[in-house]
């Protein structure tokens, strides 16, 4: 392989990409082609709970792929994996979460959401939070509530509103207007912020007494990452319609929105084939899908993610690190300054441990492990980071 012709060939995004060249990867590891292993504190960016290369998904990759891949677009023919995953998921849920929309990845699992919240209240102003990060095609940019990162994409969809996460003043500007307040759960490229002070009970009461549906973006903090299947269940709220992806197929492309019956069926008519995908609901991708939510339920992964939690707020005690926020696997170390989570991140990376950086918090530095990471392996990624920290804090005093 020519390191030259990723440059060259793959569009960048980034000036410096951290450029690590993959040979394979399996459990807690990704090895590089040098034959080097690095441990992966950050699974893809929360996609790969299972770690990487879980059997039980490749088994039921590997028996799809033998039966058929693609036959048909979304929602024409029966395909037992998408009904299967379909189903079990609806168990998992509160009854009005019954009907499953599946898409290709997380950004269009929320341009479906937005559609589809549009479609069933006959309203169209939405209203989402600063700092948020739904995704990045034009609708889930529009969400965005940063506005160095989209400006030069103007125009984005109208009637977008915002208001700040937490703040309950903010409330009153959900109206009658408001076909929909959009938030993550928790919010990720802000920093891992959780909501406080029973702050999504009062989004959900405020949206109920204005007629507003209430979207929850779980595609970070779901299947399991927070200690339940989806954070929402640790926040006493339940949303209108649920949005999820990443970690939902161990790593296989994926999004998807969950609803009522009676809202998804607005989407049968007026006009019909409301929301029309190729690919979504593959039997490839839902067979990875239902293996993967019967590994998350089956086992005691869940459960165990709080513990991992607390070891790994025992181990990272460190003056540099000013606070560690998030719940369960989905973890951010708020450093001293920007210097010094991109020096972790970097010497880490050099190190053979990865750690990544969050979209608009240049403080912090992402832990979101696999939800099958050992108890060993924490201690090791935990002892390199103090190790650094060590001398990045001995080489800056003298
Ligand atoms: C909260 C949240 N919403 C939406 C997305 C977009 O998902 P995707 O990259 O699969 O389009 C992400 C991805 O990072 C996310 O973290």
């Amino acid at each position: 392989m020519n390191r030259d012709d990723f440059f060259t060939y793959q569009a960048q995004t980034t000036p410096h990409p951290l450029g690590l060249e993959i040979s394979h990867a399996n459990g807690s590891y990704i090895y590089d082609t040098k034959g080097k292993a690095h441990l992966d504190f950050v699974a893809g960016v929360s996609a790969c709970g299972l770690g990487h290369s879980h059997p039980r998904v490749i088994n039921a990759i590997k028996e799809q792929v033998d039966k058929y891949m693609h036959v048909m677009v979304y929602g024409e023919y029966v395909q037992q994996p998408a009904v299967e995953f379909t189903k079990l998921l609806a168990s998992h849920l509160p009854k009005n979460l019954e009907t499953t929309y599946l898409v290709n990845s997380g950004t269009e699992a929320m341009e479906g959401a937005l559609k589809l919240a549009r479609r069933y209240t006959g309203r169209s102003e939405i209203i989402s939070a600063k700092n948020a990060y739904h995704g990045n095609t034009m609708g889930s940019l529009s969400l965005m509530g940063f506005e160095e990162r989209k400006s030069v994409f103007r125009p984005l969809i109208p009637d977008v509103r915002f208001i700040s996460f937490n703040m309950e003043a903010d409330l009153q500007r959900i109206t009658t207007k408001t076909a929909a307040v959009v938030l993550e759960t928790i919010q990720g490229g802000a920093g891992f912020i959780l909501p406080e002070n029973g702050y999504l009970e009062k989004v959900r009461k405020r949206c109920d007494e204005v007629g507003a549906l209430l979207i929850l973006d779980e595609i970070q903090p779901g299947f399991g990452r927070t200690g339940k299947l989806f954070a929402f269940e640790h926040f006493n709220c339940i949303p209108d319609i649920l949005v999820i992806g990443k970690g939902m197929a161990s790593g296989l492309p994926v999004g998807a929105f969950v609803a009522s019956k009676e809202m998804m069926a607005t989407l049968q008519n007026s006009p019909k084939l409301g929301h029309i995908t190729t690919f979504g609901g593959n039997p490839v991708i839902a067979a990875a899908s239902l293996a993967t939510l019967q590994e998350i339920t089956e086992s005691q992964l869940i459960a165990e993610t709080l513990e991992k939690e607390k070891l790994f707020r025992k181990l990272l005690v460190h003056p540099l690190i000013d606070e560690i926020r998030g719940k369960g696997l989905m973890l951010a170390l708020l450093m001293k300054n920007k210097e010094i989570a991109d020096h972790l991140i970097l010497t880490a990376a050099k190190e053979g441990l990865i750690l990544f950086w969050l979209l608009f918090e240049p403080k912090a530095v992402r832990i979101s492990p696999p939800l099958t990471l050992s108890v060993k392996e924490i201690e090791q990624g935990c002892d390199q980071i103090i190790a650094i920290l060590n001398r990045y804090k001995a080489a800056t005093v003298n």
